[in-house]
C-alpha cells in the first residue's frame, strides 16, 4: 500500500527514511532501520577519520543485507573535514545511497557519480532542489522550518514547502520536519512527497547512543519547547530550549560576532552534552515533532508502527470522507 517511487529506487519496503544524526546515527541504528524496511542513514560527520568511517560502513554491512545510505554534510562548521575522502571511501565500499545535505553539492558532483551510489540531496529551499535535480540527483529532500538541525533560513514550513517541492521537480521528494508517525508519514504522501526523513523520532529510539538521562529529559519536552537559534551567522538551526541555548540567544541578540559565538556551538560541545547528562552543556538539535514523541523503543518497532498507522490512517480517512 505505501509504495511510492522512493521504495523503487533504493530497494525498502516503506517510504521512512531516518535522518542522518552527528554523532546519533551509527551503524546499529541505520541498520535496525533498514532491517525493518525502512533506510537508516550513518552520518559521516561523526567519524573523524576515514579509517573509523570506513569501519562504520563495515559494520552496517553485516548488520544488515538491505540497503543503506550514508550522509555528507558539507557545513561551514565541518569545513575541515575532507568530504572528497569520505565520498570515494563511501564509493568503495559500494554503499547503495549517498546524502549530501549543507551547502551546495556541485563541487562533488563528478566525484558522487563516480561512486555508482543513487544520489539524494537535502535542502530548505525549493530553488535548492531543483539546482539538485538540474545537478542529476535520483531524489531530494525538503525539511521545514520545523526540523532539527539546520532547516534552513527563510522560515518556511514543512507544508508549503513540501506541497511546492513536489510540484517544482520531476524526480521523487522526500519530506522532513516535523514528522513523527504514520498519521504525519499519509499527509506527506497527500502533498505529494514519496517518503518521509524522520530525525527526532529515531533520536529517541533504543539503538541512538544518546545518554537515557538525555532522552528523558526530552521525552519530557513538547513542541513549544525547541527554537531556532544561529541565525545571525548563517547558520540557523533548531534546538532544544535550554538556559545554554537561551545563552547563545541572547549573544545573537546583542550581536555577537561568528567568531565569539563558534566556541558555544562546536560539534565537539554537542559531543559532550550526548556524553554526560547536561542538557547544559551545549546544544542538542531537537524538531518541534518532540511533541509527538512520547517513548524511546527500538528503531524497528518505530519502523512497524508508523507503517501500520500510515496504513490505517488511510482506511479512517476514506471513512471520515464518505
Ligand atoms: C540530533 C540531530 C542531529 C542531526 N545532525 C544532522 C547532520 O549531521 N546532517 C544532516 O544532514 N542532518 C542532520 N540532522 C537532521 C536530520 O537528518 C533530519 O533531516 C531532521 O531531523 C528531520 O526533521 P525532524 O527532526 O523533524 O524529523 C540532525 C537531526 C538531529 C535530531
Amino acid at each position: 500500500m505505501l509504495n511510492t517511487r522512493i521504495t523503487k529506487l533504493f530497494g525498502i519496503r516503506y517510504p521512512i527514511i531516518q535522518g542522518a544524526m552527528l554523532w546519533l546515527s551509527p551503524a546499529e541504528l541505520a541498520a535496525a532501520v533498514s532491517n525493518a524496511g525502512g533506510m537508516g542513514i550513518i552520518a559521516s560527520s561523526s567519524f573523524p577519520t576515514i579509517e573509523e568511517f570506513k569501519a562504520e560502513i563495515l559494520k552496517a554491512k553485516a548488520l544488515t543485507d538491505k540497503p543503506f545510505c550514508v550522509n555528507i554534510t558539507t557545513l561551514p562548521s565541518r569545513r575541515l573535514i575532507q568530504n572528497e575522502a569520505y565520498i570515494e571511501a563511501a564509493g568503495n565500499e559500494q554503499v547503495k545511497v549517498i546524502e549530501t545535505a549543507g551547502r551546495s553539492p556541485e563541487p562533488y558532483m563528478t566525484l558522487l557519480r563516480q561512486t555508482g551510489a543513487l544520489l539524494m540531496h537535502k535542502a530548505a529551499r525549493v530553488k535548492d532542489i531543483e539546482k539538485a535535480e538540474a545537478l542529476g540527483f535520483d531524489a531530494v529532500t525538503i525539511v521545514g522550518h520545523e526540523a532539527a538541525g539546520h532547516p534552513g533560513m527563510d522560515d518556511a514550513g514543512t507544508i508549503v514547502l513540501v506541497r511546492k517541492a513536489s510540484e517544482s521537480v520531476k524526480i521523487p521528494v522526500i519530506a522532513g520536519g516535523g514528522f513523527a508517525d504514520g498519521r504525519g508519514l499519509l499527509a506527506a504522501l497527500a502533498l505529494g512527497a514519496e517518503a518521509v526523513q524522520f530525525g527526532t523520532r529515531f533520536m529517541l529510539s533504543k539503538e541512538c547512543p544518546m545518554n537515557k538521562a538525555l532522552k528523558q529529559f526530552l521525552l519530557g519536552k513538547t513542541e513549544a519547547d525547541t527554537h531556532f537559534i544561529l541565525n545571525s551567522i548563517q547558520n540557523g538551526a533548531r534546538v532544544v530550549r535550554t538556559d545554554f541555548s537561551n545563552t547563545v540567544a541572547a549573544m545573537e541578540s546583542r550581536g555577537a560576532s561568528f567568531e565569539e559565538i563558534f566556541p558555544f556551538i562546536a560539534g565537539t560541545r554537542t559531543r559532550a552534552v550526548l556524553e554526560g547528562i547536561d542538557p547544559n552543556a551545549g546544544m542538542l538539535f531537537c524538531s518541534q515533532a518532540i511533541g509527538l514523541i512520547h517513548d524511546a523503543p527500538p528503531a524497528g518497532e518505530i519502523v512497524d508502527k508508523i507503517a501500520k498507522e500510515a496504513e490505517s490512517a488511510l482506511s479512517d480517512l476514506s471513512r471520515i470522507c464518505e
